[in-house]
């Protein structure tokens, strides 16, 4: 499977304690990450170690999030999870692994069939599909045409996305999720001018040394308080961000290094559905 340069610096900065099972352990290892040595290695030791703990801090809640959400549906139905823009991460891997009655779709625009063969139908509770999730009258047929059932209970995780769609786009796609009575978790950047100045440079010179080494469309970064009024204009209730610094605590026993009020250039957001 040809994997990214992006996508490999991503899992170059995943710890491997983020996963539980041995498929997504399995899985992780047997990907070819040598892609991504080149870009990785523009980044000096404090960078590798921030976005270590920032990359495996956020995989962790996402995680965290589809867990309780399934956790929290098994009684009563068949929990869905709609991994967006999953790309090759092992998330799907791992949760349909550890919970085998839950339906999990990951969605990209690229790779979905070479994932879907790399994994040789280890876990048949995963289903892969090919869509652009800012086309979301398709993004509807094609999840349906995989077995989604929107009338029933689901969470979307919008992970490592949200800075790449334009704001009109990632704002049609919220409602669409809202209307459709999804749980959401994911990420967003803050504005670089609003994080703690320790940590600034670190989110900035990643945007410009990946635009510099590979390419890199343009980013999106919003003000934490504007974001999570996007969800509420959306459709959502409930919606909160969550710290770095309270992931870190609760995964590490630790808030270092989110040291601050607003200490990483990404913040977790979630929000409940209105109706459900
Ligand atoms: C930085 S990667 C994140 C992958 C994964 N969610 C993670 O956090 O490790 C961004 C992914 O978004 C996908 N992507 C970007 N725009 C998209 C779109 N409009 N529709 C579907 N996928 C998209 C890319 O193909 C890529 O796999």
């Amino acid at each position: 499977m040809k994997i990214s340069a992006t996508s490999a610096l991503v899992l170059n900065w995943t710890a491997a304690d983020v996963w539980h099972s041995p498929q997504a352990a399995a899985y992780t290892k047997a990907l070819d990450l040598s892609e991504g040595s080149g870009l990785l290695s523009v980044f000096d030791d404090e960078e590798q170690y921030m976005h270590l703990n920032a990359v495996s801090n956020r995989k962790h809640f996402v995680r965290a999030e589809a867990m309780k959400f399934i956790e929290e549906h098994s009684d009563t139905d068949e929990p869905q999870v709609l991994v967006l823009a999953a790309g090759i991460a092992p998330l799907s891997v791992d949760i349909a692994a550890l919970y085998p009655r839950a339906k999990v779709f990951d969605v990209d625009k690229y790779l979905m069939e070479d994932k879907e063969r790399f994994l040789n139908n280890a876990l048949p509770n995963i289903s892969f599909i090919t869509a652009d999730i800012t086309d979301t009258v398709s993004l509807n047929g094609e999840l349906k045409a995989a077995g989604w059932k929107p009338q029933g209970s689901t969470i979307a995780i919008l992970e490592g996305i949200t800075y790449y769609l334009p704001e009109n786009d990632l704002k049609h796609l919220l409602q669409f999720l809202a209307a459709h009575s999804c749980t959401v978790a994911g990420d967003f950047g803050v504005l670089p001018q609003l994080v703690d100045e320790h940590n600034r440079h670190i989110g900035l010179q990643l945007f410009q040394k990946i635009k510099a080494t590979i390419g890199l469309e343009n980013t999106y970064n919003y003000d934490p308080k504007y974001f999570i009024d996007l969800l509420t204009e959306a459709g959502f209730t409930d919606a909160k961000r969550v710290l770095l610094s309270t992931i870190q605590q609760n995964f590490r026993g630790q808030i270092e290094p989110f040291e601050g009020g607003e200490p990483c250039w990404i913040s977790m957001f979630s929000a409940k559905p209105a109706t459900g």
